[in-house]
Order: C-alpha cells, then structure tokens, then sequence
C-alpha cells in the first residue's frame, strides 16, 4: 500500500491570469478507509476550465475551493482497498471515476464513484469523450440546441474535450459543422482527423472574412465554449431563430475587465433563442448520453485526442497552458503508472 499522498492544494486566489505560484505540491500521509469505504489509487486527473472559476472567491454556482485545500477534480482509479460491504459491487482492482481531486490517492464510499469499464475504453477517456465534457457536448447540442439536417453547427475551442465532441455529433446529425479554433494545427486536426466541414483560426487577421466564408448560409447553431470578441464575430453571422447553447465562456474567465457584447441586438432582431446551461443540472440525461458516446466510441464513430502532463506535479503548469490554448484535445494528468 502507498505511504503517502500527493496533493496539489490552492496555495492563493488568482486575480486575473492564474499562474503556477496559485499552487503547492505537498506529500502526506496515505489515507486509510474506514468501515464501508474504499481505498482508490488515482491513475488519471482530469483539467478542466471551470476549475478556475473555484478558485476565485466570486459568487458562483458550485462552492470556491478553501485556501490550503485540495484542488477539486474528477479522477479515474483503481480500488486498492475495500472496507466496502460485499454488495457493494467494488472490489480492488476495480476502475472507478471519483471527484478526488488534485491528489493520487482517495477514500469515499462507493456511492460516491461510478465502476468503468476499461476493456472497450481507455480509462482516461471517461474523463473525456465519455465522461463529463461528452455528456456537456451531448446535453448543449442535441438536448438543447436541436440541430436540424442541413443546419449550421459553429462551435468554439472546437479542438477541444467539449467542442471536438459537439463537431462529431453535428456531423451525425446531417448538420455542417464548421469549428473555431486557435491557430492551423488545430483547424487541420477538426477537420482531417474529426470530420469538421471547415475551421476558422480565431488568431488569423482576416478571421472575420474566413469566418464568413466558412458559414455561407449564416449559423443556425451556437455552441459557445468562448465568448470575447469570437461570440461576437459570431452573433454577427446568426440566422433568424438561431439557437445558442451557451456552454463556457473561457476567454473571460482569466480577464480583470469583462468583455462588452457589441453584437446583442442580433439576438433581438433574428429572435434567437440563448440558453446558458451546466451539465450537472441535467443528470437525468447522463445515463443515455454516456451510452450513446460509449457506443460511437466503440464503434469508431467518435475520435479524440489527449494533452499528457506527467505526475501531478505538472498539473498546474498544465492547467494555465489549457486556458492559454497549447492544449489539443483533452487535457489530463497521468498520475501513476
Ligand atoms: N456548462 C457546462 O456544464 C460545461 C461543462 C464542461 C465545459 N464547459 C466549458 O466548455 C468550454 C470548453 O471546455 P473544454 O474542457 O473542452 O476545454 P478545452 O477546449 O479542451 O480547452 C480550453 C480551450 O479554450 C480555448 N481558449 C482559451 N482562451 C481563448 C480565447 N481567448 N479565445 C478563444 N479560445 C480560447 C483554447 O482553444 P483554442 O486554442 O482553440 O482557442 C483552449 O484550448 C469551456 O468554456 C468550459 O468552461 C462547460
């Protein structure tokens, strides 16, 4: 059994751009279940946007995480240790995803974790294309948006966790799906690799002029992961009774001055329909949205792509780089071996 226990805590609360000093690495003592509990080794960590927004002290809708406290987090591990009753279905050697955190080793009861099956699917990637941003991909788009066959599907950060699965999924749905993403690796990779009809780089002078090009028919969807002068460049271009599934606003959320709109009356005039939405209030909508990813990913339908730091003492370096943008695909830690 493990000796210790890394944890990477909030070591200050960010004001604007977070940087890698907002953390600390420390090591402690392993944890040890107690009667009903089991002992998880986590293997992967998953970075995800909104991590940001725990560590500001602004009013939000999930708790701020305490200063001297464990980054929050979801994570896939192996059971090690179970103090579980035998029904409780968790046995060691077991896959399961947690919300342990920053940190390679947890207890909890096995209510709290969800068993994965690993031998069709990577375990990394029910942190990804089946996990959560999957299910945020599934619920914003089909659920809320309702793409109809021959519409146009925009989506930004569209080479990312979220965005690559929203692309797919227009594409199964008979729609155009034109991307936005930074810079031509990651427009070429939507395209050849996810199947994108087009992608424009937000980072390109002429991006107003591509982005054009790329939606001759206006946008009939928003699916927006972005905000900025990128939402705006797209409300530009909005179709009359467009739809906007407002999933993430990630340019704004390292910003001191929040970004002004100039392009709202678009909203009026075409009597769009905008919808901000967070996955975890639709968790009655988890269990066939997992089966459905889990199924295209067996079946190959579905594609992705992963951005690796090693241990957990690269997390928070890993961490700023992804709402830099130098991440492609999933960003994930990889804990242990
Ligand atoms: N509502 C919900 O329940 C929910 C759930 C999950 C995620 N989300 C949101 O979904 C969005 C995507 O999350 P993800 O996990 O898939 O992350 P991601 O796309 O894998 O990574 C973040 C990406 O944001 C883009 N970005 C950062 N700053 C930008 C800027 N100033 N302008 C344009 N693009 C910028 C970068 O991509 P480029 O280099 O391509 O610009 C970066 O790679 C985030 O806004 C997140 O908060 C919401």
């Amino acid at each position: 059994m493990p000796r210790s226990n890394t944890q990477v805590l909030l070591a200050a609360r960010p004001t604007g751009w977070v940087t890698e000093e907002c953390f600390r690495v420390v090591e402690i003592d392993a944890p040890t279940p107690n009667d009903g509990e089991v002992l998880v080794e986590n293997r992967w960590l998953s970075l995800d946007p909104y991590m940001r927004g725990r560590m500001s002290d602004a009013k939000s809708y999930a708790a701020k995480v305490e200063l001297g406290a464990p980054m929050v987090g979801s994570t896939v591990g192996v059971v090690l240790e179970s103090r579980a009753p035998a029904g409780s279905g968790l046995a060691p050697g077991d896959w399961v995803v947690g919300a342990f955190g920053w940190q390679s080793l947890g207890v909890a009861k096995p209510g709290a974790l969800r068993k994965v099956d690993v031998t069709r699917v990577p375990p990394q990637a029910y942190l990804g294309v089946v996990g959560m941003p999957g299910v945020t991909a599934f619920v914003g788009l089909y659920d809320l948006a309702e793409p109809k066959e021959g519409e146009t599907v925009i989506v930004s950060a569209a080479s990312g966790a979220v965005g690559g699965v929203v692309g797919q999924l227009a594409k199964l749905r008979g729609c155009r799906a034109v991307g936005i993403a930074g810079g031509r690796e990651k427009c070429d990779y939507a395209v050849r690799e996810l199947g994108f009809d087009a992608c424009v780089d937000h980072r390109a002078p002429d991006f107003e002029a591509q982005l054009a090009a790329a939606t001759p028919s206006g946008i009939d969807v928003d699916f927006e992961n972005v905000g900025g002068p990128v939402m705006d460049a797209i409300f530009r271009r909005l179709n009359p009774f467009a739809r906007v599934s407002l999933c993430g606003l990630v340019s704004q959320y390292n910003a001191t001055t929040p970004y002004g709109v100039t392009n709202f009356h678009q909203l009026l005039v075409n009597r769009v329909q905008l919808q901000g939405f967070i996955v975890s209030d639709h968790l009655d909508r988890w269990p066939e949205a997992l089966a459905t990813l889990g199924r295209l990913v067996v079946e190959g339908k579905l594609k992705w792509r992963e951005s690796i730091a090693e241990g957990l003492a690269a997390a928070p370096r890993a961490f700023v780089g992804m709402l830099r943008g130098e991440n492609l695909g999933k960003q994930l830690v990889r804990i242990g071996a």
